[in-house]
């Protein structure tokens, strides 16, 4: 029987998507699908030792005859799906451009998106602040979607129109770069024969992601929906305005893969055993980074943003917005990442209600903290099952569980493939 599971990060990023969903891809996925954002994601995959980031294309690709369908809610940059494709190319993947699937309506990120973004930031977006973005244009790329002005990558087949359109289009982002940002603009034909000179390899990628997961349904596959991002940064739902510019709730699987929403079996909310930020923006639980549990989160969880280099800000778990985060994606189970982490540190606090507020986690309240036991030094990293977790480790889980009122089904004990530690596979379904 055909299954669709959403996997999804409940926090601000970076929570460990890749690696679970490469790990849980097994041989009843026959595709998986990214939905929204673009290739500000940054999703690490260590298979044998070897890490590679994937930006755009999905984590399951590793996997021999698994399918990568990128839908028409996702952003793309050709350039940056090159790369992905040269990253692949390079770890012995080498058939990707059988296996890969992009929607034609997928909006086109161009460079001038990538100059307006950053030129918006060193001056404060929209006459506020800075956010504080990856500054590869993702928010002025969705901007233009939405005021319909965007070129999509199907355009790309009629070379003439796409010309005179792109033309169109760059003429006023370089009309704001040089009036309003007073910023460098860019030489619209150069841009365009570059876009232009992707078509050889660009256009045999794009077909109907829509039809193909009617398709997937109708042949019982098991599909995976790749969330990028995560809820704290989901553009209603956030830490708005320091939130990225798509929906990256469960909702927009359905939408911007195209695919009916009763068509989504299961939700599974990936989480950190603690929390990071990468960007500015409120973090109620936030530590101060050179204090001594700050510094051990950022060195043993080697907190880096995957895209950017950034280093991450880090803090302990916020029951309260993993809670809403579950509630707004309808989570079935968590996915509960980096767990080792936390080994070696004498005791815990988890973040279980804010000061003064009504559990706004767009404010950055302060947190009531509950502490508990830690455990010793390797005891997560060696665990081969859940019930060889350290008491307290199993205790600080369950009172995990029990808050947020969603069972953990998975937890990740390591950045390598076979690290995770599986109460209940994804797949199934008793
Ligand atoms: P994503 O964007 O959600 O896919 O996450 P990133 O790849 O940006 O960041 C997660 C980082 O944590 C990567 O460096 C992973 O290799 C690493 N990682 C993932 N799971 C674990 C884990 O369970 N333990 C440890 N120590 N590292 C992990
Ligand atoms: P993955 O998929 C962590 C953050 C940026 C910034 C805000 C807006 O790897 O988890 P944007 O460039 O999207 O306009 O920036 O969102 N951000 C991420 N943080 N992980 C990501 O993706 C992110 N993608 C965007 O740092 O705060
Ligand atoms: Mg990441």
């Amino acid at each position: 029987m055909s299954r669709f599971v959403v996997v999804l990060g409940l926090q601000w990023g970076d929570e460990g998507k890749g690696k679970l969903i490469d790990h849980i891809t097994d041989e009843r996925v026959m595709a998986v699908v990214r939905f929204q954002g673009g290739h500000n994601a940054g999703h690490t995959l260590v298979v044998e030792g070897k890490r590679m980031v994937l930006h755009l294309i999905p984590s399951g690709i590793l996997h021999p005859g698994v399918r990568g369908l990128i839908g028409s809610g996702v952003v793309v940059s050709p350039m940056a799906l090159g790369a992905d494709i040269h990253t692949l190319a390079e770890n012995g993947v080498v058939d990707v451009h059988e296996r890969l699937c992009i929607s034609p309506a997928c909006p086109l990120l161009l460079p001038s998106h990538e100059a307006l973004d950053q030129a918006r930031e060193r001056r404060g977006s929209g006459g506020n602040v800075a956010i504080g973005t990856t500054g590869l244009g993702i928010g002025p790329a969705y901007e233009d979607r939405a005021a319909r002005r965007v070129l999509r990558i199907g355009e790309l087949r009629d070379p003439v129109r796409f010309r005179s359109q792109l033309s169109q289009l760059m003429d006023y982002h370089n009309f704001l770069l040089s009036s309003y940002y007073h910023a460098p603009t860019l030489d619209i034909d150069e841009v365009t024969d570059h876009c232009l000179a992707q078509r050889e390899w660009l256009l045999p990628l794009l077909s109907d992601v829509s039809q193909a997961l009617v398709e997937l349904r109708a042949q019982g596959a098991g599909v995976l929906f790749e969330g990028a991002q995560g809820a704290l940064l989901d553009l209603d739902h956030g830490t708005y305005p320091y939130v990225t510019s798509s929906s990256v709730t469960a909702g927009n699987a359905a939408s911007g893969s195209g695919c009916g929403p009763r068509h989504m079996d299961a939700v599974i909310g990936v989480v950190k055993a603690y929390a990071t930020r990468v960007g500015d923006g409120p973090f109620a639980t936030e530590l101060v980074a050179d204090s001594p549990v700050g510094r051990h989160l950022f060195e043993r969880g080697t907190e880096y943003g995957a895209t950017t280099g950034r280093r991450r800000r880090c803090g302990w778990l916020d029951l309260v917005a993993l809670r809403r985060a579950v509630q707004i994606n309808s989570v079935d189970g968590l996915a509960l990442t980096k767990l080792d982490v936390l080994d070696g540190l004498s005791s815990l606090q988890l973040g279980v209600a804010y000061e003064g507020t009504d559990d706004d986690v767009n404010a950055t309240p302060q947190p009531v903290y509950e502490e508990w036991p830690g455990w010793e030094e390797g005891a997560v990293a060696k665990a081969q099952s859940a019930a060889e977790l350290p008491l307290a480790a199993r205790r600080y889980l369950q009172r995990i569980e029990e808050f947020v009122g969603v069972p953990i089904e998975l937890i990740s004990t390591g950045p390598e493939r076979g690290q995770c530690l599986i109460e209940r596979h994804p797949f199934a379904t008793d």
